[in-house]
């Protein structure tokens, strides 16, 4: 963050705050029927797919062509899921096993059943150095793998040209550990580091409506060299307008879910212009808390655009022995579905917003509450930080605005929060309810009560300025980070 210099402005005025805030505060409120913890819940939808769907988002599954004549597995595909990817028939040993020998046979069965379906298809994958037939290893000379890989790429992106909402361009090009470098592959090492650019430049042509995807597992972890490489990849790409749309998260994780800075991560891609996919969850032993999390990080980025799971049933995983997925090996929703299907309905699951409660919003690194300037009344005036007051232009309770958001209203005044537009640095000032999405804020549970709040027009968090520590430093709205300046304490008064 960048600290910059204002004018002066509200949270210059000298300060009278505090010593109206016992007017008769009640008498703006309302009485809010909803129980703590019980958020309603009347337009959640019974679905994974139809729940994503509220929020625009896609809830996908990997499909085994061979299973489509297992009953039991397409009933649960057809029902829950809106998006399928090949598991593995539209790979380059499925679709070109010798040279410009194209086999479409299990990769057609599985489009025709997402156009049956109505479901959309995400194209897994065109250029990976695994699942690769043995001749196109072999190949030595730069004009001919070069020849060989775009030819196979036009031409199987080619058949499904207009049918794949998002295309696997290239898949695990980087190497794993500290390096932050392209792995060893027959592209990397015959064509040079410029395979991706050029298969990407191919793809686009091949197949102009699909998203282009970079496609890569253990990317999740902000910190991580890996995720760092390809974090300059892309914003390369985009520097130098190469075509890319969207980066594929694969999202393999261990018992323990996401790794803490997995937020931080998407939405550090998601600004650099492109869109991110969660693009083969899985989680050993589907802790729900863990797949609940995962959900919650991707529906707070607002360019977390869909979420695929890598199977259906557990007994379908390529993990089957960690029981992985959303639905047991008889095809019974495992707790973690509820877990999912809740997360996606934005409904509270025990998370530490009760609504019709007030509480004092105190920012984790500085130990001061979130107060409307000057005690103001007036539409308009705006938040700032200032030292634990108990005045009740500290205080704010949380109305369910659906979908899994709330409006966050001051106590003193009747009025809730609101952002001025969806940039950095916009204005969190007070202003009449008209549960407008800048209004609108999600609530991000770090634990041990304190949340990060995310406003729903602007994808943008409440956040201190600067992480200043003094009094009257103005709160507004930044890129998500998860720091301490965007933490608040839920404290009650
Ligand atoms: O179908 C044959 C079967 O007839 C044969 O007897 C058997 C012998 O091993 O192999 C079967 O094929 C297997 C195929 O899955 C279908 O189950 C292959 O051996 C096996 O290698 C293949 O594994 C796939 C793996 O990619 C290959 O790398 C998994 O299904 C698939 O889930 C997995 O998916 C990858 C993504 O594409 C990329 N990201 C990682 C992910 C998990 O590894």
């Amino acid at each position: 963050m960048s600290p910059q210099i204002h004018s002066a402005r509200w949270w210059r005025r000298p300060v009278l705050r505090c010593a109206i805030v016992s007017l008769a505060v009640t008498s703006t409120m309302t009485v809010v029927l909803t129980p703590p913890g019980a958020v309603a819940t009347a337009e959640a939808a019974s679905t994974l797919g139809a729940a994503a769907a509220q929020s625009g988002r896609y809830f996908g599954a990997a499909v085994a062509g061979g299973k489509l004549s297992d009953s039991q597995y397409t009933t649960i595909l057809n029902r829950e899921f809106n998006s399928i990817t090949a598991e593995n028939e539209m790979k380059w040993d499925h679709t070109e096993p010798s040279r410009n020998n194209f086999t479409f046979g299990s990769a057609d069965r599985i489009a025709n059943h997402a156009r049956s379906q109505n479901k959309q298809l995400r194209g897994h994958t065109l250029v990976w150095h695994s699942q690769l037939p043995d001749w196109v290893k072999a190949i030595r000379d730069a004009n001919t793998l070069r020849g060989v890989m775009n030819n196979h790429i036009n031409q199987v992106a080619g058949r499904y040209r207009g049918q794949i909402h998002s295309w696997d361009v290239v898949n695990e090009a980087f190497e794993d550990g500290g390096s932050g470098a392209l792995r060893q592959s027959v592209f990397r090492d015959v064509l040079g580091n410029g395979f991706i650019e050029e298969a990407f430049r191919t793809a686009r042509t091949a197949d102009p409506a699909a998203k282009l995807c970079y496609n890569d597992y253990n990317i999740e972890d902000w910190n991580a060299a890996k995720t760092q490489g390809v974090y300059r990849l892309v914003r390369d790409f985009k520097a130098r307008g190469v075509p890319i749309d969207c980066v594929g998260l694969q999202a393999h994780f261990g018992s323990g879910g996401a790794p803490g800075t997995f937020q931080t991560t998407l939405a550090n891609f998601a600004a650099l212009g492109v869109d991110v996919q969660l693009t083969e969850l899985d989680i050993a032993q589907a802790s729900p808390n863990a797949y609940a999390g995962t959900v919650r990080a991707c529906l707070n980025v607002p360019r977390c655009t869909g979420i695929t799971t890598w199977g259906v049933r557990d007994s379908d995983s390529w993990r089957g022995g960690e029981n992985p997925l959303l639905f047991d090996r008889s095809g019974n929703k495992k707790p973690a579905y509820e877990a999912v299907l809740a997360a996606l309905n934005g409904v509270s699951t025990g998370g530490p917003i009760q609504v019709g409660v007030n509480y004092r919003l105190v920012a984790q690194h500085s130990g001061k509450a979130a107060d409307i300037a000057n005690a103001s009344t007036s539409a308009g005036a705006g938040l700032q930080q200032w030292a634990v007051s108990g005045g009740s232009n500290q205080q704010f309770d949380f109305l369910d605005a659906g979908g899994g958001y709330y409006r966050i209203r001051a106590r003193h005044s009747g009025l809730v929060l609101q952002v001025a537009s969806s940039s950095s640095g916009a204005d969190v000032t007070q202003q009449a309810d008209t549960n407008a999405t800048a209004q609108q804020w999600r609530v991000t549970d770090h634990g041990n009560g304190t949340v990060s709040l995310v406003n729903r027009q602007s994808g943008l968090a409440l956040d201190v300025w600067a992480a200043s520590a003094a009094d009257g430093a103005r709160i507004s709205q930044w890129t998500y980070t998860g720091n301490s300046n965007q933490r608040f304490q839920l404290q009650r008064p």
